[in-house]
């Protein structure tokens, strides 16, 4: 021990110097009676000190598992939303040979290949003034205010057939800004599913959007019109299912008319002009 110090101080003289000055006020700290305020508080501070170092420790250490647990549970919101995500399902190995993301420009429609997209996050992007674009108030049908300028979508093939594409939406309910994935057809029309799975609304009521009883009502249900607008929403209450636009609407959420008013604001803006309309034409007119 005596060599130790020795040899701190040979080569860190001042360092050495600190450590003699705290040990011997160490030493007589602990030497106090231990009713003393002046120990209890330099207990009480040490206690601190040690319990702050080891949160830190384990924020930094655990930091990589985080971002890997993060990335795993988007990986299965997608599988889900593809319908790939079964019991057992190796979410990283079904993601690898099913899915792959791109980056889609949202202005043009076209894919955008030098920028990263592994590493791109899109919801950052749509915070950061350098990578989104304000929404006009008049055009914010779903009340999000910017959005990316490039969208991360995911396409479902089998060899070189696509089997469908998924698009990340979001929008305002009655209390949160719902995150989530719409998974359309190889046509760009065909609802295969939806998955609200970040979502700050009530439990039991707008909550309900990750109900999978109402998620199944959106299979085979239609995006656009005729004409090619959105026809896609939501009705208060249960969809007639005999009435001829059946198959452009979907059950509301009981008790919860305003988070069912916010999702069908999101399906109207992403799947509109604003949103990922641009694309999908372009998926449709290359066949
Ligand atoms: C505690 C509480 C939580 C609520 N949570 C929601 C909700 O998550 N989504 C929603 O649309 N309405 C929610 N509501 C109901 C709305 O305030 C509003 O009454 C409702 O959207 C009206 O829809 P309705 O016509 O379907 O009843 C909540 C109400 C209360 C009192």
């Amino acid at each position: 021990m005596l060599n130790v110090e020795k040899k701190t101080c040979k080569y860190n003289e001042q360092a050495c110097k600190y450590y003699e000055q705290f040990k011997a006020y160490a030493e007589r700290i602990l030497a106090l009676s231990n009713d003393s305020l002046e120990k209890t508080i330099n207990v009480a501070l040490a206690l601190c000190l040690v319990c702050a170092v080891l949160v830190s420790l384990a924020t930094v250490a655990l930091r990589p598992l985080q971002a890997h647990n993060k990335a795993l549970d988007m990986k299965k919101n997608i599988l889900d939303v593809a319908g790939l995500l079964d019991e057992g399902t190796n979410i990283d190995q079904a993601f690898k040979e099913k899915i792959e993301a791109k980056l889609v420009d949202l202005e043009t429609g076209l894919y955008v290949d030098n920028v990263d997209v592994d590493d791109y996050d899109q919801r950052k992007a749509a915070k950061d003034p350098a990578q989104n674009i304000a929404i006009p108030v008049d055009k914010d049908i779903a009340s999000i205010r910017a959005k990316a300028k490039y969208a991360k979508v995911f396409l479902v093939k089998n060899g070189d057939q696509l089997q469908s594409i998924i698009l990340p939406v979001n929008g305002y309910g009655l209390w949160s800004t719902m995150y989530g994935f719409m998974a359309l057809e190889a046509d760009g029309q065909t609802v295969q599913s939806i998955n609200l799975y970040d979502q700050g609304e009530t439990p039991g009521l707008g909550g309900e959007v990750v109900n999978p009883n109402w998620r199944a009502l959106w299979k085979g249900k239609k995006v656009y019109g005729d004409n090619g607008e959105v026809a896609l929403t939501l009705v208060k209450g249960e969809a007639d299912t005999s009435r001829p636009d059946a198959v452009y609407k979907v059950d509301g959420l009981a008790g919860a008319t305003l988070t069912s008013r916010g999702v069908s604001n999101l399906i109207q803006y992403w799947m509109g002009p604003e949103g990922f309309a641009p694309y999908l034409n372009k998926l449709k007119s290359n066949g």
